[in-house]
């Protein structure tokens, strides 16, 4: 069995000096069948190990109630079988461009801080998670030589007494092999993130010189390492779409190799985040500025595109690594093959919302003010909330205070408008007696700066002129909540393209993997045979949704689309990638 140790100036393994040439790639962002595929591409860009994060909410979406926790195990199974050494971070943070960062949005407590209450859980978490790691570290024969402890905490807090708890709690669960830090390489971020007698990294896209030298001012001994090298960037709805260079990344890469160091590209293979499980930031300098939800894609401009295809930037990259690597690389495996048949999907049934949220919806909760998403028990969804404005009374402005993120209102089951956080104020004034409905969707939670954590829905009242309505009614529907649709009252379709929910089948031939694009439609998810591809906009810059062939089959397949806001009636097609 092997050793894996931190030298003063390489990573050791049996006493010989190793550069770590590794890729990120979340297991939760692939299909599992295409998991070997796309390490077997790493492998042949000519890196030896992969990174990957663990998303504590994807796991525990309520207190106690794991889900697949093995996946990470059977990951790193996979790893070792490509050939490839694993870096694990486990967070319990983990930004990613992931919903709240990967913390639940049950977390109680100061999150993120030596607070016990958040403490707790996170304790319970890693009892249960870091056996799948554990087991296979490298002195037992598994792939895994390091763990990170937290995620560029120096970012986001200083309190130093946290991220060395963390470090304390992976090593009594039972963490052998070198932990780590990671961090901006700004001395503030060092000094906030970086934990006494554990290796630091940092995180960076260019200037690896400058950046290694700042690192040396903080820690004149260990190996060199950049955690996140970012070849890519990843896109927000509404936004133009983000590319870098192929040849402008390769030569960064090449200065951190020619630095000596070790390298972790970020993204390797960005994949998707399916499921509406795509998280948000804050605009502006301070990252307290608008929302800026990120798109369901994680294609992130990386060498392996969201499909796992190699790109310019996979070439150039196998280039400067071929240099490092001790002997010659393996060729590229055979790409999945491509859905061969365009396909129409045929949508035969339609129920509104109202129906689905009978249906498959949580309890009604009555309140004085509207409940929050975290206080119902929503993590990605929508919430119908419902007020009564007093009448006879004059038409006034009615306004949704510190609505997060988006409503659509009707005013007496009529369509209102759509607001925002931007424009929390309906157009047109209501007056009294008015029922009035909002449906509030979350459009991701934010992942990264001090706003991460804060609650979704209507976070500050509704008002009508100045006076606050109390009695507020409630409804929250999970996504998960649709992964059994018996009960919904499906009815043929009018073909006025009411929001609502879709059902309907396309029939495939040559199953493979496929983007599905709704032509006209507005903003929701959709289902393929029960799994959920994730949102699609209108607002773009994302066009189409990436299915993995693993989830088509010949012959007759199952659509679902959830549309908030208004379709055209023109049918879901499936093409090839
Ligand atoms: C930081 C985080 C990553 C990711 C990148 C941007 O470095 O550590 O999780 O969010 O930014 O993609």
């Amino acid at each position: 069995m092997s050793e894996f140790t931190v030298g003063d100036t390489d990573f050791l393994l049996d006493g010989r000096p190793v550069r770590l040439l590794s890729g990120a790639l979340h297991y939760f962002r692939v299909h599992e069948a295409q998991w070997g595929h796309r390490l077997a591409m790493l492998r042949a860009m000519g890196l030896n190990c992969v990174e990957t994060y663990v998303p504590w909410n994807l796991h525990e979406p309520r207190p106690g109630e794991f889900r697949d926790v093995e996946a990470l195990g059977r990951f790193l199974d996979a790893a070792r079988e490509a050939g490839l050494w694993a870096i694990v971070r486990p967070g319990p943070y983990i930004c990613a461009e992931w919903e709240n960062g990967g913390l639940p949005h049950w977390v109680p407590g100061h999150a993120r801080t030596r607070d016990e209450r958040f403490l707790r859980p996170v304790r319970a978490w890693f009892r249960r998670l870091l056996p799948e790691v554990v087991s296979r570290q490298i002195d037992r024969g598994g792939p895994v030589i390091l763990v990170q402890v937290e995620n560029e905490y120096g970012s986001y807090g200083s309190d130093a007494a946290y991220p060395d708890r963390l470090a304390g709690l992976l090593r009594a669960e039972g963490v052998t092999v070198p932990l780590f830090t990671s961090d901006g390489p700004e001395d503030h971020m060092l000094t906030g993130g970086s934990v006494p007698g554990v290796l630091a990294t940092v995180n960076f896209g260019s200037h690896a010189r400058e950046a290694f030298r700042t690192l040396r001012r903080h820690r004149p001994e260990g190996p060199l390492m950049c955690m996140e090298f970012w070849c890519g960037w990843f896109d927000h709805w509404g936004a133009e779409h983000v590319v870098r260079d192929p040849e402008d990344a390769a030569a960064a890469l090449r200065e951190i190799l020619e630095c000596g160091a070790s390298v972790n590209l970020y993204m390797a293979h960005g994949g998707t985040s399916f499921a509406g499980w795509a998280g948000a930031n804050r605009g502006g300098d301070l990252h307290d500025g608008p929302l800026e939800p990120d798109v369901t894609s994680y294609d992130y401009d990386a060498p392996l595109d969201e499909a796992g295809r190699p790109t310019r930037k996979f070439w150039a990259f196998r280039e400067v690594l071929a240099e490092y690597a001790e002997g010659p690389l393996p060729e590229p495996p055979a790409p999945p093959a491509p859905l061969s048949t365009p396909a129409e999907a045929r949508v035969t049934a339609w129920a509104p919302l109202e129906a689905v949220l009978e249906a498959c919806g949580g309890t009604e909760v009555s309140s004085p003010v509207p409940p929050t998403f975290e206080e119902l028990d929503v993590d990605r969804g929508v919430v119908r909330y419902e007020v009564t404005v007093p009448g006879p009374r004059q038409p006034y402005p009615l306004i949704a205070r510190g609505l997060r993120d988006l409503a659509v209102v009707y005013v007496d089951g009529e369509r209102a408008g759509v607001l925002t956080e931007a424009e929390e104020r309906l157009k047109e004034p209501v007056a009294g007696h008015a029922r009035v409905e909002l449906w509030v969707e979350s459009l991701g939670r934010v992942n990264y700066g001090p706003r991460s954590g804060e609650a979704k829905g209507i976070t500050g009242g509704i008002l009508h002129e100045r006076q606050y309505l109390h009695d507020v009614r409630a409804r929250g529907l999970r996504l998960d909540d649709l992964e059994d649709v018996s009960a919904v009252p499906f009815r043929e379709p009018d073909g006025a393209g009411a929001p609502g929910l879709y059902r309907g089948s396309v029939t495939v031939r040559g199953a493979g993997d496929a983007l599905l694009e709704l032509p006209g439609w507005t903003r929701g998810f959709v289902w393929l045979n029960g799994f959920n591809l994730g949102r699609y906009w209108s607002a773009g810059p994302q066009r189409a949704l990436f299915v993995p062939g693993p989830v088509l089959r010949e012959g007759v397949n199952e659509v679902r689309v959830l549309e908030f806001e208004g379709a055209s009636g023109r049918p879901p097609t499936l093409r090839g990638v």
